[in-house]
């Protein structure tokens, strides 16, 4: 959540960081600013409230010309997203200057401190404090990198923050705990930021910060010492791997609509080498060194939020059906605070598409003292959730840039359906028909596609509604909730998925001409069911959407609004689902014209708690 991009080389530095923050700005973007070091070595902070391409005009008219600059894209925590509370901040001599990512919990404690000893403070951020508190430290000490240590061993809370000073004007100072932080290494020059998408245009050399790491960086030297022990470390150097082309829109009108499409290929990327349906089998090397352990489970609990939290409840489903082991998924925002048992044969399994989630590394963190194998399905490689766990699966959806997550839970499904037939051993039924038919996905995930022009005209009818449910039964289930979030999400309509089941213990009340449902339909055991279920909202007037399996003429007698889908087992509907769903929620974003990839008050990596 927020972005940073600091710079020191030499080209203009607000230029390379401005151009970053555009590429961080899907992590929050209600207010943005760069601070710099000009020649005569004064420092400037531009900023304002809004986003990057409002501030690019005022950099250029008035930054001057510089080495060294950092700048941030905020996601506001604390304070409301104005000029005033917009990064980077200053210290009250307005010679440090800081952007941090995260949030300080003991601010008011450090704020209280410093406001004794003569500090005043103008912005209702917790970053306030720690420009301050450097100044503070740093009149105390023999040097600026002495008082810097200090600072931060007095914070607590996560932080990944850039400082720069008058005072070092030919260093980057730069430290992590708890948030991440990554300096890519170029040719004399060095450009951090939160996450590598602001780094690949310029090198795929990097280094990632580890907690308690303070990076001091000159043009030509790269220091990197634990401030909790000042301690030096030797900077370990790793290679991005990452695919430049996957971060251009192309013929798109923006992100989401372009990683809706990707669907096809992000199936195929997520079996390619692992699904082997001639000889039968699922090869998940991420999963090989743990694959004895995979053999004594006694339950998996499976972490994670948002979008990935309801692919968990997919892969639940799945992994229960298929390889018989109990499941259950929870919010990681709830883990950390149940007491339950929680013995050595359970694993814990995280899915992550940023792998930054704050309350997703919070349950991994408790679930260390279990001592319990913790797994990743994880999207971004190296993350920090990928580092934590023991061992993984990662999804290879590539890059995800808009905030409604969309290939990222294709992705998670798909892999979590590569898991449960990998945990089954072969044993179930369905096993060789499902390897079959994962390799058949991608042509039926293009299939889904090729619905849009209708998806498009039937959910127009019903942009001006104000309110949305979304039901399902069995596998359908988690779609609705899926279906449900990416329509609140991006139309900003009331939308709550439910258990068809469960209509009539409650929501049914609600149903009336202006309560549209969308009903998954498609076919499964369960259908006649969830076919009364229609019926009943049929009764009272509801309007209806149906998705339903391709030549089901029964559910077409019930709606004018039938969406068809392809045929496909029960166990992969959800993929094919979602994707309608995620059109249908994107046309009527589209139909609002709403700012699609970019939805009020959301982020895409959530790396606050
Ligand atoms: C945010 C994003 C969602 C995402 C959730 C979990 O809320 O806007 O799209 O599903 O975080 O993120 P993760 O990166 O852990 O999957």
């Amino acid at each position: 959540m927020c972005g940073i991009v600091g710079y020191i080389g030499p080209k203009q530095a607000t230029d390379v960081v401005v151009k970053g923050l555009s590429a961080l700005e899907y992590r929050g973007y209600d207010s943005v600013g760069v601070a710099l070091i000009d020649q005569n070595q004064t420092g400037q902070v531009i900023k304002q409230a809004g986003r990057v391409e409002n501030l690019k005009p005022l950099v250029k008219q008035q930054a001057g010309k510089s080495q060294l600059a950092i700048g941030h894209t905020r996601w506001a925590t604390h304070g409301l997203p104005n000029s005033v509370n917009a990064h980077p901040h200053s210290n009250n001599a307005k010679d440090i200057f800081v952007v941090h990512n995260g949030i300080i919990e003991n601010y008011q404690e450090i704020k209280d401190r410093l406001t004794e000893h003569g500090y005043k403070f103008y912005s209702d951020t917790d970053t306030e404090v720690i420009p301050n508190l450097i100044d503070y430290y740093t009149a105390r000490s023999k040097t600026f990198l002495a008082g810097l240590k200090a600072a931060l061993n007095d914070l607590r809370g996560a932080f990944a923050i850039a400082v720069i000073t008058t005072r070092e004007p030919t260093t980057l100072f730069a430290a992590r705990f708890s948030s991440p932080l990554v300096i890519g290494v170029g040719n004399n020059e060095y450009v951090l930021a939160s996450d590598p998408n602001a780094i690949m245009a310029h090198t795929k050399d990097v280094v990632f910060l580890e907690d308690n790491d303070l990076a001091v960086i000159n043009q030509t030297s790269l220091k990197i010492i634990d401030f909790s022990r000042s301690m030096p470390k030797k900077p370990k150097l790793e290679l991005l791997d990452y695919d430049q082309e996957q971060a251009a829109l192309g013929h798109f009108p923006n992100f989401m609509l372009k990683e809706i499409y990707e669907a096809p290929q992000t199936i195929r990327a997520a079996t390619r080498g692992r699904v082997l349906a001639d000889q039968g089998i699922i090869k998940l090397g991420g999963l090989e060194s743990v694959n004895k352990q995979l053999n004594h489970i006694d339950r998996i609990v499976i972490v994670a939020c948002g979008t990935s939290y309801y692919a968990g409840l997919v892969g639940e489903y799945l992994i229960e059906e298929l390889a018989n082991i109990p499941v259950e998924v929870q919010l990681a925002s709830e883990f950390k605070y149940r007491k339950e048992p929680f013995s050595r044969a359970t694993i814990l399994l995280a899915i992550s598409q940023s792998g930054e989630t704050a309350d997703t590394i919070a349950a991994l963190e408790k679930a260390k003292d279990f001592g319990c194998l913790r797994l990743g399905v994880v999207n971004a490689i190296g993350s920090t959730i990928a580092r934590l766990t023991d061992a993984g699966v990662y999804t290879h959806a590539g890059a995800e840039r808009a905030v409604a997550s969309t290939k990222a839970f294709i992705a998670q499904v798909t892999v979590l359906t590569l898991i449960a037939l990998h945990l089954s051993k072969g044993e179930n039924k369905d096993y060789r028909k499902l390897l079959n038919e994962l390799s058949l996905l991608p042509q039926k995930a293009a299939a889904v596609l090729e619905q849009a022009p209708e998806i498009k005209r039937i959910t127009i009818k019903y942009m001006d509604k104000q309110d949305f449910f979304f039901i399902g039964r069995g596998y359908n289930y988690p779609c609705a909730l899926e279906g449900a979030l990416k329509l609140k999400e991006i139309s900003y309509i009331h939308a709550e998925g439910y258990a068809a089941g469960e209509m009539k213990h409650g929501p049914l009340a609600l149903i009336d001409k202006d309560f549209p449902t969308l009903a998954l339909a498609t076919d499964s055991n369960e259908l006649a069911k969830t076919i009364s279920n229609i019926e009943e909202i049929k009764t009272r007037n509801g309007p209806l959407i149906i998705m339903a399996s391709a030549g089901n003429k029964k559910v077409a007698s019930l709606t004018d609004d039938l969406i068809y889908l392809p045929k496909t087992m029960e166990q992969t509907q959800p993929i094919l689902s979602a994707i309608a769903l995620q059109l249908f929620a994107y046309y009527i974003a589209e139909a609002k014209q709403l700012d699609i990839d970019h939805p009020r008050n959301l982020a895409k990596s959530v790396t606050v708690e």
